[in-house]
């Protein structure tokens, strides 16, 4: 009984070659692709390798030849199978043997049993020559591949250049319309165009909470699409940062849902610094948001803001669902979100990290996620996220890449 793997992208073949096998008392791995197989040979240390020549990607020839560099695998006989391959390429790139398809069922297990048992084919003297041919057909496979390669890439940045603008136009079409329809709905409020009955207030504050909920929206698009592209205007002016932070907790509070309970630790002393208030308070409102948004009703969020080292910080944790380690980073690009399926529970359009990630650098800060968190905040350690993010005590501005 010996464990063999076999590479062969035809299922019909791997089918059977597999039961002949399993038959004779042999342990086998299969996979259809010379990548994945020579990925596999290294995992699972065959004691004999069936490799079919004509597999896509990487050629059994190309991947004999490769398994003859893995040092692990020297003396295992790599046999090809094939019915179209060269049998003296095949030996030439290091194959111990050649098996011509289709295959004879009823001799299939003794020859096995034979490569098994130390059978090795002899390659005759046109081994140099089919060696260099073998080269070139390498040569020229990798050529054809970095063409491709080149190709793939600038369709990518292609694609990347058009993301870009159409977020630049999506938000722009989007935000023009907001401003007459934030306008007069403020005037209508106000009571300058006549007086309302109750009813038209009720109906007003409902449209002012949709429009507010679509102009963050809005704003967060204009704001990724003026990072992206390097547009972003920062302004540079002294301000508190435990005000700051004052102030974006209130304002997430007061649109939070209430079955939530909060703690807030502000800073002991003001915590003076030079920056762009406006963009970190919306970024500061990005962190909270998400932690009242993932927190499930009866949840805990907890806050604390306190200076450390070089830095202003404002710790966010909550007993949300935590984050996958896999995705701790990703949650940072534009458009990322952990759950991005249209069944998801929560809403959002996956900018709001990726936002206050670029506005914080460019402060000398940075926003970083523990999950589950691996300091106490607020005296207390929660079970969900904690989201850290710092902006430089001293003056520090630089225009993000
Ligand atoms: N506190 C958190 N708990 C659990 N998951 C989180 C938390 N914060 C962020 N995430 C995950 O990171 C993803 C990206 O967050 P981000 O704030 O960038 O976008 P969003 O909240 O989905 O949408 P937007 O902020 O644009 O409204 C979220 O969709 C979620 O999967
Ligand atoms: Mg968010």
């Amino acid at each position: 009984m010996a464990r063999v793997l076999h590479i062969e992208d035809d299922p019909h073949s791997r089918r059977l070659v597999s039961k002949l096998l399993v038959r004779a008392g042999h342990e086998v791995f299969d996979t259809e692709s010379g990548l994945e197989g020579v990925r596999l040979a290294r995992r699972v240390r065959p004691e004999l390798v069936l490799v079919d020549i004509n597999v896509p990607d990487l050629d059994g020839y190309e991947v004999t030849l490769r398994l003859r560099s893995i040092r692990e695998l020297d003396g295992v006989p790599v046999v090809a199978i094939t019915a179209e391959g060269d049998r003296q390429t095949s030996l030439a790139v290091g194959a111990d043997g050649f098996i011509t398809k289709p295959i004879d069922a009823r001799r299939f297990a003794d020859t096995i049993a034979g490569f098994l048992g130390g059978h090795r084919e002899a390659a005759d003297d046109t081994g140099e020559l089919k060696l260099r041919e073998q080269s070139q057909r390498i040569v020229g496979h990798l050529e054809q591949k970095v063409g491709e390669l080149l190709e793939a890439n600038a369709r990518l940045e292609e694609m990347a250049r058009l993301r870009r603008e159409f977020l630049q136009n999506v938000s722009h079409e989007l935000a023009t319309p907001m401003t007459p329809v934030v306008g007069y709905l403020k005037l209508l409020i106000d009571g300058e165009l006549g007086p309302l009955t109750g009813l038209q207030r009720k109906c007003l504050a409902s449209i002012e909470r949709s429009t507010r909920r679509l102009r963050s929206v809005t704003d967060t698009l204009l704001d990724v699409s003026a990072l992206e592209s390097g547009r972003m205007q920062f302004s540079d002016r002294d301000y508190d940062f435990a005000d700051l932070a004052s102030q974006a907790v209130a304002e997430v509070q007061a649109s939070a849902r209430d079955t939530l309970t909060w703690t807030i630790v502000p800073s002991p002393t003001p915590l003076p610094t030079t920056g762009d208030p406006e963009k970190v308070r919306r970024a500061m409102v990005h962190v909270l948001d998400n932690a009242t948004k993932f927190t499930p009703d009866g949840g805990e969020v907890v806050v604390e803001v306190r200076a450390e080292g070089p830095l202003h910080w404002l710790l966010v944790a909550d007993g949300g669902p935590g984050i996958p380690g896999s995705l701790r980073e990703r949650i940072f690009e534009p458009f990322f979100q952990a759950d991005g399926s249209v069944t998801r529970q929560h809403g959002g359009v996956g900018l709001g990290l990726a936002f206050a990630r670029q506005v914080t650098e460019a402060f000398g800060g940075g926003v970083e996620v523990q999950s589950p968190p691996e300091e106490d905040v607020g005296g207390r350690r929660l079970s969900g996220t904690l989201v850290r993010l710092g902006v430089a005590r001293a003056r520090h501005l630089r225009p993000p890449a």
